[in-house]
């Protein structure tokens, strides 16, 4: 554990008393000097910290940031986000640093999380609007020894994660469209964006980014955002902290996807079909080059969604957007 996570768990520990620099510095076995550069770099992090020179350090009140310091104390997954975790007030946008991380050799269960990202990126070229502290914005680098062809099934393992994470964590009725838009009724509450680095026919790598509004008043989204986007706070005001449905969702991919390595996807795929706000819906699908209307019937074992068209025909799915549901 850094030293600073450390000092932060005393910290914490005191719940508002004061906890002298002698005594952390003694515990520690560090200088005092050393013990005020870490406060320093927390006050920077933004945490609210009192000094005193008679008294020491005090934590005056918790802040909700998405740190390693946060999330690793309390977070159960085994290797998820555990060992290699990459923290950014500020970034163009978590994939790109995750992507540039897995080139250069970075394991699986890497992850990457910033507090605000300048250009965040959405599925077809389209932009995630990720104002500061308000969101969660993640990405984590997979390896799956698998086919290529598994790619959908790993979307929509994300998927199942997070709309399982927003429903146990949240208690929000999060529902998935498919293949990895994630909805409360009509509005849209998370986005997944998965880019593979690919062989001839095995994945090299793949980076799932995951973007859920978090704290997002309707100020906080664009104009022609308002009327088809919502976030936890603004489903259930009493929810504030980010940082406990960051490790709950670290833990659900991370177990969600051993599921599908253990070769149990057919768990996943109950998940999806209960949790599909498409299944049994009319929709406009549109995929590079046509768009299919017709009745969404299942979503097959490959992770493909099946759409039955008006003369009986059924197509499968295999990435693409549902533009319209009736
Ligand atoms: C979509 O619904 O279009 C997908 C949105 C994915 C957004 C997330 S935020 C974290 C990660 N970094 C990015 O640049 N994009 C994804």
């Amino acid at each position: 554990m850094l030293l600073r996570e450390t000092i932060l768990q005393s910290l914490k520990a005191q719940k508002n008393a004061w906890v002298s620099g002698a005594t952390l510095s003694h515990e520690l076995n560090v200088s005092r000097t050393t013990v005020w550069k870490q406060m320093q770099q927390l006050l920077a992090a933004g945490y609210a910290i009192e000094a005193s020179t008679k008294k020491g350090y005090r934590l005056t009140s918790e802040v909700d940031r998405l740190s390693p310091e946060e999330v690793r104390s309390g977070l159960a997954s085994a290797e998820f986000g555990r060992w290699n975790y990459f923290y950014y007030p500020e970034t163009d946008s978590t994939n790109a640093r995750a992507r540039d991380l897995a080139a250069q050799g970075y394991p699986e269960g890497t992850v990457v999380v910033a507090e605000r990202q300048t250009a965040g990126r959405g599925r077809r070229g389209r932009r995630w609007y990720s104002p500061a502290n308000k969101g969660i914005y993640l990405s984590i680098i997979l390896r799956p020894k698998l086919p290529l062809k598994d790619i959908a099934r790993i979307s929509l393992v994300a998927a199942v994660a997070v709309a399982e994470t927003l429903e146990t964590e949240l208690q929000l009725p999060a529902r998935i469209k498919w293949p990895n838009d994630l909805f409360i009724g009509h509005k849209k509450i998370a986005g997944i964006l998965a880019e593979a680095a690919t062989d001839m026919d095995s994945i090299e790598y793949i980076v799932v980014g995951i973007g859920l509004n978090f704290n997002h008043t309707l100020q906080d989204f664009p104009d022609e955002l308002q009327s088809c986007a919502t976030s936890v706070l603004l489903e259930d005001p009493a929810q504030r902290r980010r940082v406990n449905c960051l490790q709950n969702l670290l833990l659900q991919l991370e177990e969600h996807y051993a599921q599908l390595l253990n070769g149990d996807f057919n768990r996943i795929l109950v998940k999806a079909r209960r949790l599909s706000m498409v299944i049994a819906k009319e929709v406009q699908f549109d995929s590079l080059n046509s768009t299919i209307a017709g009745k969404a019937i299942d979503i097959d074992d490959n992770g493909f969604l099946l759409v039955r068209d008006p003369s009986g025909v059924i197509h499968s799915m295999m990435s693409g957007e549902i533009t319209r549901i009736s």
